[in-house]
């Protein structure tokens, strides 16, 4: 069997990976700038991580989402400290694009409406609601293009616009939009989007896939602007490469049984990888490192 076509490929075949250094089969390193598309978040094969996830997978690396699973706990509560959020439940699951489809379903649970506004360029993952709010019509297969979704640009009018003429029951942002090529809404449009959603009950879902975990020198971008969306996805760097992803969600959301499940999400090998990765953010103060390198390189 051969493998399924899916990128080009970069000519480089890492076989062993320590911090921000990379090695190829010839021995050849390489400056990691990339951290596999937004992933590595505390360098590679960081010890304190190694160790967490080995002596977890020594312990039970795996039980169902039907017992209790104290790591769990403990990985809600340290993500609720260190990202400012302490009142809000997490729901974990594997991967952004999961989350998103999670938050946009728990929307749609919570306000029993259907339309969706997401944004110009905005990319979301490839499941089907949300590869159907991403801005790419060549990612979205026959399939996947019954949903609402309008594509609108950052104007307040334009969102409020939609608000009046659907039923709209979230508006999806990426507080910088990563695939879309580093394009970052105003904090005024941020602060207005929040304030339109509160008006016209719409839910805001923040994709924190990509800006989130300390990348922007506050642990989410959309703090920047001061703003509290009712729901945050999270992905990428929270396992620093082990699959996980998860979302924030505000106590007003709180979901009933049943509304969401999964198997593999959560798992104790998961949240380990997890907890290792928000130990070392707060040990290292990596996000205080971020602001203060993005200082002095990013835009002024
Ligand atoms: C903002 C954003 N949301 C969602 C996703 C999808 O995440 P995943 O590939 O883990 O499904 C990505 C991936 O690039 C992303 O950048």
């Amino acid at each position: 069997m051969d493998l399924f076509n899916v990128y080009p490929l970069v000519n480089i075949t890492p076989v062993k990976a320590l911090g921000a250094t990379l090695w190829d089969e010839n021995g050849q390193d390489y400056l990691d700038f990339y951290g596999g598309h937004a992933v590595i978040s505390i360098g590679h094969s960081h010890p304190h991580y190694v160790r967490r996830i080995s002596e977890q997978l020594n312990q039970i690396g795996f039980y169902s989402n039907s017992v209790q699973i104290p790591i769990q706990t403990e990985l809600a509560q340290k993500l609720g400290d260190v990202s400012g959020y302490p009142d809000y439940s997490l729901f974990l699951c594997n991967s952004g694009a999961e989350a998103n489809e999670n938050a946009l379903k728990l929307a749609s649970f919570h306000t029993g409406k259907k339309h969706v506004i997401a944004f110009k360029g905005a990319f979301h993952g490839r499941t089907s609601g949300a590869v159907a709010a991403t801005d790419n019509a060549k990612i979205v297969a026959p399939f996947n293009a019954g949903h609402g979704i309008s594509f609108v640009g950052y104007d307040l009018a334009e969102v409020e616009r939609v608000m009046q003429s659907e039923e709209v029951c979230a508006v999806i942002i990426e507080p910088i939009q990563g695939v879309g090529g580093i394009i970052m809404p105003s904090d005024e449009f941020l602060q207005g989007l929040a304030t339109l959603c509160k008006t016209h009950g719409v839910v805001l879902i923040a994709d924190e896939v990509q800006s989130g975990y300390g990348r922007s020198g506050r642990f989410f971008a959309h703090q920047h602007a001061g703003i509290q969306p009712d729901i945050i996805s999270v992905a990428k760097g929270m396992g620093n490469g082990f699959p996980i992803g998860g979302i924030l969600i505000a106590p007003e959301l709180k979901a009933s049984y049943g509304l969401l499940g999964t198997t593999f999400g959560g798992n104790h090998l998961a949240c380990a990888a997890a907890l290792a990765v928000l130990e070392v953010i707060e040990q290292e103060s990596l996000i205080a490192h971020a602001d203060e390198l993005g200082a002095f390189y990013g835009p002024s």
